[in-house]
């Protein structure tokens, strides 16, 4: 029997204290190519985004909006977060709502769990709390700040100082997990990436951890702990649970849900940003073994997307809206951009002037214009019917075997995250199809009768190698390679690009002889102005 465990990818769910900015659509954008390789590789997957509706910053939000918590979120969940999924063309399997119904009594199940295990207490919190990170702050954790904070301690991520908080709240015994959390780093290296997070968390943990409240007396707006509903659900140990209660987490036995969750536990990637490390990488998965449950398989904490040299961010507006890009570039290009720009687990910066140069020379000029220049000679010169290939050379015979190095490269690329080194696997492969036709001249060809059977092999190779790009970037840039593939006509022929496996790429003469090709519309038109 086949193994029944299906690929389980989530992205953090964000805080609906305002709009989506390109950071967000970032790591969603990760986690969806991610899995498009994954399902294109015929694996199952389960792919899981939401919001985090709760703590003291969405209330704050909602104050100052002069709105009730509930409308503040509902709007701008169905306006701006859900709406951002389709301008990203994100193909996620479920959006989790922390105010949903189904999570607040799977958070509150999970409380009881940890409890009745001997892991909560009551006793007083005193110390400072950053509301824009929603964390209750260690003494090493603030900074010096300057300028108007000068002289004070500050969060070195939202730059002011934290509140100074007293209260008396149920703490979670996180100081029983150091021993535990460290043998299971030792034992998975590869459960915190990349490296430098790995080495991050495990120091963290070796200087010993602390208890931690898990639960807020002077919050509102959040879970009411089931034994004393005085309290709310710290918004940390709510949030985290999202990854459980969306897929089922203690559903009811022989349920669909029950089901879910025994195909999909543990999860393969908890995707995060960097901000969010320690929450995931060490009070994460010591919940989840105080309450029996089998940590995520790998956290993997990527970079920043920078604003002058600093985290973008909305509680500093130093966000661009996603669709201000798309709106220029198209869903696909955004795609491609952010993930062949930036090496995946380090910082990078946006810039338009970057974003215009590589669409014109990798997708207008790499790979549209190699497209059009495909499916435009086999209709000029073929009728839109594509030759059969006889006499292969040492020319197509280097295609050949420099396709089958690229998908070498490319699969377990995809696969461990690593976009760029994926994604420049099949631009290289782009750029020598390029070349090819460049030398091979096929315009001359075609001038010549006697030459007929070189301009079949030609044209074949081109579009044969084009069959194998589309499904290569499919997850990538699904809108234009889904286009490529119906000029191709590869559709009637091979069935839809999403059935195409990756361990098939490689293998050669897939399209047909006779197979209808067709000029359409450019895959990446030249687009001349940039703000
Ligand atoms: O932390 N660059 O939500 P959040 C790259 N609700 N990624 C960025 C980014 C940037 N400048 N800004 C945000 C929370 N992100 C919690 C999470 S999970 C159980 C709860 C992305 O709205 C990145 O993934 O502050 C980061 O970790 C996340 O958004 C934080 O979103
Ligand atoms: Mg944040």
């Amino acid at each position: 029997m086949a193994d029944p465990k299906a690929f389980y990818l989530t992205t953090p769910i964000y805080y609906v204290n305002d709009a989506p900015h390109i950071g967000h659509a970032y790591t969603t954008t990760a986690g969806d190519v991610a899995t498009r390789w994954r399902r294109q590789r015929g694996e199952d997957v389960w792919f899981l985004t939401g919001v985090d509706e709760h703590g003291t910053k969405v209330q704050r939000a909602a104050d100052a909006a002069g709105v009730a918590p509930q409308d503040w979120v509902d709007r701008l969940v169905s306006q701006a977060w859900r709406p951002v999924l389709e301008t990203i063309d994100a193909a996620n399997d479920d959006f989790i709502r922390t105010t949903e119904p189904r999570h607040r009594e799977r958070v509150q199940r999970f409380w009881e769990v940890v409890r009745d295990n001997g892991y909560v207490y009551s006793a007083e919190y005193v110390g400072p709390y950053c509301v824009g990170c929603e964390e209750f702050k260690l003494s090493g954790d603030l900074v010096e700040g300057s300028g108007e904070f000068e002289g004070q301690l500050v969060c070195p991520v939202h730059g002011r100082p934290a509140e100074e908080l007293q209260e008396t709240n149920w703490f979670f015994r996180l100081s029983a997990f150091s021993d535990r959390l460290l043998a299971h780093y030792e034992e998975h290296p590869d459960a915190v990436q990349p490296r430098s997070a790995y080495n991050e968390v495990v120091s963290f943990i070796r200087q010993g951890l602390v208890d931690i409240s898990m639960s807020r007396s002077s919050v509102a707006w959040g879970i009411p702990l089931s034994w004393d509903p005085a309290q709310v659900t710290y918004v940390w140990f709510d949030a985290l649970l999202n990854y459980a209660t969306a897929v089922g987490y203690g559903a009811e036995p022989g349920t669909r849900d029950a089901e879910l969750f025994a195909s999909v536990w543990p999860p393969d990637v908890n995707l995060v940003g960097k901000d969010i490390l320690r929450f995931h990488a060490v009070y994460w998965p010591a919940m989840l073994m105080a309450a029996g449950l089998e940590p995520p398989r790998r956290v993997f904490a990527h970079g920043w997307l920078l604003v002058g040299g600093e985290k973008m961010s909305k509680s500093k507006l130093t966000g661009i809206a996603p669709e201000q890009i798309i709106g220029t570039f198209g869903s696909d290009a955004f795609r491609y951009y952010f993930l062949r720009a930036i090496a995946f687990g380090q910082d990078g910066s946006f810039s338009w002037e970057d974003m215009h140069a590589r669409y014109t020379a990798e997708l207008a000029n790499g790979l549209g214009n190699l497209a059009s220049r495909a499916t435009a000679m086999v209709v000029r010169y073929r009728d839109g019917s594509l030759p059969a290939a006889h006499d292969l050379t040492d020319a197509e015979h280097r295609i050949i075997a420099a396709l089958e190095r690229t998908v070498e490269v490319a699969d377990p690329a995809f696969c461990d995250l690593d976009f760029s080194t994926g994604i420049v696997a099949v631009k290289e492969f782009i750029d020598l199809v390029n070349l090819y036709v460049t030398e091979q001249e096929p315009w001359v060809l075609a001038k010549d009768d006697q030459h007929a059977g070189r301009l079949d092999v030609v044209l074949a190779t081109v579009c044969e190698s084009l069959r194998a790009i589309a499904v290569l970037y499919n997850p990538l840039m699904p809108k234009a390679m889904g286009e490529l593939w119906d000029q191709l006509g590869a559709g009637g022929q091979l069935g839809p690009i999403a059935d195409q496996r990756i361990a098939d790429v490689a293998r050669w003469g897939q399209l047909p002889p006779g197979t209808r090709v067709t000029k359409g519309e450019a895959l990446f038109p030249r687009i001349e102005e940039v703000e």
